[in-house]
């Protein structure tokens, strides 16, 4: 007998329930994840992505707030007419564009009790086959496809595989942060243990949990196990760290070198919108040579 094919990877969970009170009062009445990053939400970049990675099934979760996530990937049977009417083919297009991506489906979390809960909220959904998890303040660049290279990692190894990145020492107490052993492959570490956004000068490497993760279903079980953690929430990192400790499934990491846009915050937001929009082809260069001379000409120098 052939042994059985791992199941393929098929569904991505994608945690939108947050309050995103970062972007205050811009996210009162819209989600965090409709804010637009040049001219599409930061939450088609993260849906596109997962397509591109063969992702056909996709569940977000949702709260309070949130209808015009579910809005944005429905038809707009108004807006089309009015479109085809004007024989607006372009801005046809980039309607539709988002109607048939992917099977979209939707669950709340109901209370904010943490990315770990979130995933949890996803247990009934997913049933048991692994999955993919893409936190939406994460934008990959497309041209350094990660999520695939993750798939097939965890195709060949089994268990679940995070995605990390080498950030300065001074920011590691902003993620979750990994320690890890080598493998024959360069750009894949085995990880050894698991701590949520470490207390300054106690991580045990550089290396930044980003938010992309393939993970075993047997995660559902740890998280169910996991006791609340870093404020007060339940946390991803620490049922992944349980998941470790019972040494019955491996966690593999991907050590991602390409381009990460991150919008979680005002600045990180701005910077992302700047570079995205510098290398458009339809904008880029003319937002550039205006950038250019507003930098030389009209910032004053620093000293
Ligand atoms: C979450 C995870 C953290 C990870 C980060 C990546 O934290 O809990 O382990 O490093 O995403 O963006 P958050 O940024 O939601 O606080």
């Amino acid at each position: 007998m052939t042994p059985a094919q791992p199941a393929p990877l098929r569904k991505a969970v994608v945690p939108a329930a947050g309050m995103g009170t970062r972007f205050l009062p811009a996210t009162k009445a819209t989600p965090k994840e409709m804010l637009p990053v040049v001219d599409k939400p930061a939450i088609q970049y993260v849906v596109e992505e997962a397509v591109s990675a063969g992702l056909t099934d996709i569940l977000m979760i949702t709260g309070r707030n949130k209808r015009a996530l579910e809005d944005h990937f429905d038809r707009n049977q108004e807006l089309e007419r009015i479109l085809q009417d004007k024989g607006d083919q372009d801005r046809l297009r980039k309607v539709r564009a988002t109607n048939d991506l992917a099977a979209l489906h939707y669950v709340r979390q109901g209370e904010p009790k943490g990315l770990g809960h979130a995933v949890l909220c996803a247990a009934p959904h997913v049933g048991d086959e692994p999955f993919a998890v893409l936190l939406g303040d994460d934008l990959i660049d497309p041209r350094d496809p990660l999520l695939a290279r993750m798939a097939e990692v965890q195709r060949d190894h089994g268990g679940s595989v995070i995605a990390l990145m080498e950030v300065d020492p001074a920011q590691i107490h902003l993620y979750g942060c990994a320690e890890v052993a080598l493998t024959k492959d360069a750009d894949v570490v085995e990880v050894t243990s698991l701590v949520e956004k470490p207390q300054p000068g106690q991580a045990p490497s550089n290396l930044a949990v980003i938010g992309r993760y393939v993970l075993s279903p047997a995660v559902f079980d740890a998280l169910r196990d996991t006791p609340p953690g870093r404020g007060g929430e339940i946390q991803l990192t620490d049922a992944l760290e349980r998941l470790l400790a019972t040494g019955d499934e491996p966690i593999h990491a991907v050590v991602f070198k390409g381009r990460r846009y991150d919008t979680g915050d005002r600045g990180d937001y701005l910077r992302a919108i700047v570079r995205l929009a510098c290398e458009r082809e339809d904008l880029g260069a003319d937002f550039r040579t205006w950038l250019h001379q507003y930098v030389t000409q009209s910032l004053p120098h620093s000293p």
